[in-house]
């Protein structure tokens, strides 16, 4: 008859546990979204402008990242066409932008071609100069967390990545299928890091736009008491509440 031999089950049932856990662990780090602080992932992938490093490639500039559902999508391709309405300004303001998806490389060259014939919202159509970077293998879009997978297991989340010229990973933004992004938003957070990163003591308040004044949250003994002098540019709201007129 049989002779089991427990202690080779024993040992099997250990390896198998070990693996599935070993494998759990692996899968969520490839899917963990990387921190607000943290250095921003490299790759190298291919483009519609040819083969990206990330972020060797772009130097000393902001980067700005983001990631759609899908190619030849009414919400997707409004917002390639915004940002390339916007990508002059955001060159003046030494941000570069990049677009990545799961599609493939020859689907992004249609796209872009037909996206830059269109009239959209009445203008003259737009040359896209911004890289539209293929995925195919969801490598980078584990690497940022860009897949949700109540939305889809193989097709990113609508996610925006601001990266600081040291290569952080300052702000982090996700919005569902159903709501486009608002590309003037993304311009105010740019705006507003590049402010808070010129000048660390200072802090921007809600629906700042360039030119308002800032909050200061911490202050120095002189600054306390220079509040309300003529030729001071601290106010004071309350205690807890001082601001820093625009200069
Ligand atoms: C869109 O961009 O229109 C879209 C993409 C994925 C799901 C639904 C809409």
């Amino acid at each position: 008859m049989f002779n089991i031999n427990y202690d080779i089950m024993r040992k099997y049932n250990l390896a198998f546990v070990l693996s599935v856990f070993v494998l759990g662990q692996l899968f969520a780090q490839a899917t963990e979204i990387p921190q607000i602080g943290s250095e921003a992932p490299s790759f190298t992938a291919m483009s519609t402008n040819g083969e990206v490093n990330f972020p060797s490639d772009y130097g000393k500039s902001w980067k700005i990242l983001f990631s759609h559902p899908k190619d030849f999508t009414p919400v997707c391709s409004s917002e390639i066409l915004e940002l390339a309405y916007a990508q002059q300004s955001f060159k003046e303001l030494g941000a570069q932008l990049l677009v990545l998806s799961t599609d493939i490389l020859e689907q992004h060259n249609s796209w872009k071609a037909s996206l830059e014939q269109l009239h959209y919202k009445g203008r003259e159509p737009v040359k896209i100069e911004f890289p539209l970077i293929s995925d195919n293998d969801l490598v980078v879009s584990k690497k940022y967390g860009m897949i949700h997978n109540s939305e889809s297991t193989k097709k990113n989340i609508r996610g925006v990545y601001i990266i600081d010229p040291h290569n952080e990973i300052r702000a982090i933004y996700f919005y569902p299928n159903e709501v486009g992004r608002n590309v003037d938003e993304v311009k105010r957070t740019l705006l507003a890091l590049q402010t808070t990163y010129a000048n660390n003591s200072v802090v921007t308040p809600a629906n700042w736009q360039q030119g308002d004044d800032v909050i200061v949250p911490v202050l120095s003994q002189s600054e306390k008491n220079s509040i309300g002098l003529p030729d001071s540019d601290l106010y004071k709201l309350t205690w807890y509440m001082v601001f820093k007129k625009d200069d």
